[in-house]
């Protein structure tokens, strides 16, 4: 298939394709059964166990060093017990949306660097939010957080030799987002959004897929959008995973006034004392 030449071309190769990926069952049914019987650990574990890839994420999750437990958890029963039905919401449907994309193995793409990066910028976000006194959109910027580079898994399963070419085509002075847009007239933040829109999700997780890179330019949710993009650039500064498609991210200097500091060298100061706390996250397994 030759190379589209613009994004109005992207989008209708987009609109043409007939099965994009569906929000799994298996959010729903979980969610209606913490609404309904939060307490019911056991009835809980049976709907989530019937996906074991989602288990494994969840204890995943569980188990980062930026989720603070201080013991180990290995069962399913005992992160949902710990977590709450409220935080197991959150994480029970970041997990599933970001699941929803799947495909065969891909030549320069590692499925486990992108669940890495993912779980560990939504997992800075929401600390991010509490700690510069907005835990009222820590839920908000955790989801943000994890599906914020969903866009490139679009990219990856639907436009493979496009993805291909921007990889070969990678160096000092081309960054991945700006291939994006030279080669398909837009970036994996557009792509992100157009799924999410589609899904019908609230429009502060779309703005966190469109407007990371430039959270400026959110109508909406600048604030939130901003959160999620210092946990990016923090997690890409600490070469947390090997994401190709992030690399030379930029912090936007604006963005100081927005989450409060008195002035960019307060946030400076801020990020590096926050990178100190970070590295565990760094040597971690998860
Ligand atoms: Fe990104
Ligand atoms: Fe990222």
């Amino acid at each position: 298939m030759p190379a589209p030449q613009n994004n109005l071309e992207v989008y209708s190769r987009l609109d043409k394709i007939k099965n994009l990926p569906a929000i799994p069952e298996i959010m729903f049914d979980a969610i209606s059964v913490l609404k309904s019987e939060p307490g019911n650990v056991i009835k809980i574990a049976e709907i989530i166990g019937q996906d074991q890839g989602m288990v494994t994420r969840i204890l995943s999750v569980a188990n980062s060093p930026l989720y603070g437990m201080l013991r180990k958890v290995t069962t399913l029963e005992f992160a949902i017990m710990i977590m709450g039905s409220r935080e197991l919401e959150n994480v029970i449907t970041a997990i599933s949306l970001s699941n929803a994309i799947r495909f065969a193995p891909v030549a320069n793409f590692n499925d486990q660097d992108y669940w890495k990066h993912s779980m560990t910028v939504g997992l800075t976000a929401k600390d991010l939010a509490r700690r510069l006194a907005m835990p009222e959109i820590a839920g908000d910027a955790f989801i943000g957080g994890m599906l914020h580079d969903i866009g490139v898994q679009l990219i990856v399963k639907y436009f493979p030799d496009e993805y291909q070419q921007i990889f070969s085509t990678l160096n000092e002075s081309n960054k991945f987002i700006d291939l994006e847009t030279s080669i398909m007239g837009l970036s994996h933040q557009e792509l992100g959004a157009y799924l999410l829109k589609k899904w019908d999700l609230p429009i502060s997780l779309v703005e966190c897929v469109q407007f990371h890179h430039n959270p400026l330019d959110s109508a909406e949710n600048k604030i939130l959008v901003a959160i999620v993009q210092l946990a990016d650039f923090v997690t890409n500064q600490l070469k947390t995973s090997n994401n190709i498609w992030d690399e030379g991210v930029v912090l936007d200097h604006s963005l100081s006034k927005l989450l409060g500091f008195e002035s960019y060298d307060e946030l400076i100061k801020f990020y590096t004392e926050y990178s100190e706390l970070m590295t565990d996250v760094v040597t971690s397994k998860n």
